[in-house]
């Protein structure tokens, strides 16, 4: 049981050992907190993330599933980028947003990271809506059985914390 604790900021700055980036299945950067970490991190994650697109991911890396590069810049030591599901209201894709979080922390723990600090994942671009990201993320993160020892979900405006916030009482 792990219980996660609420940061309202950027993620690129969060002292921890790994990030979580809210990726493309492309690994070839994005908007939001793609753009973020790719920014703040340097060109040596995008090399990375072209290295495991030719060995690995060709196809692109699936929904839910998590891989871990460099961090390049940043104050973390990896970046474990995840894809989130697209909203969808005819379809519940609950599933594989919740599989981020548990693949998310399955790759720190082969990592050996002890903090892990995540975005709100498809809640941008991905138009999930924040309270049911929240609900969603808290329950996953609770349920994941792993060694890290702190995982962060880092906010990135006042709705969002205030929606995390409720959903941790
Ligand atoms: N730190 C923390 N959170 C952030 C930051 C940041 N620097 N920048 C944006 N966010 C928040 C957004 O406000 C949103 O709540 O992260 C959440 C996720 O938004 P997106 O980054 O748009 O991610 P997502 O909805 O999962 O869409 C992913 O967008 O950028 C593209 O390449 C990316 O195709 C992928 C898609």
């Amino acid at each position: 049981m792990t219980e996660p604790s609420l940061v309202l900021g950027d993620i690129t700055r969060q002292r921890v050992d790994a990030v979580v980036n809210a990726a493309n299945s492309s690994l070839l950067g994005g908007g939001g907190v793609d753009g973020a970490i790719h920014r703040a991190g340097g060109p040596e994650i995008l090399a990375e993330c072209r290295r495991l697109r030719a060995s690995h991911y060709g196809r692109g890396l699936a929904t839910g599933q998590a891989v871990a590069t460099t961090a390049g810049r940043l104050p973390a030591r990896w970046v474990i980028h995840t894809v989130g599901p697209v909203f969808s209201a005819e379809e519940d894709r609950s599933p594989l947003l919740a599989s981020c979080y548990r693949e998310s922390l399955r790759v720190a723990d082969e990592l050996g990271a002890r903090t892990v600090a995540f975005p709100a994942i498809s809640t941008g671009v991905y138009r999930w809506p924040m309270d049911d990201a929240a609900r969603i993320a808290v329950a996953a993160v609770r349920a994941a059985r792993t060694a890290v020892e702190e995982v962060v979900l880092v906010l990135h405006d006042e709705a969002a914390y205030e929606a995390f916030a409720a959903r941790m009482r």
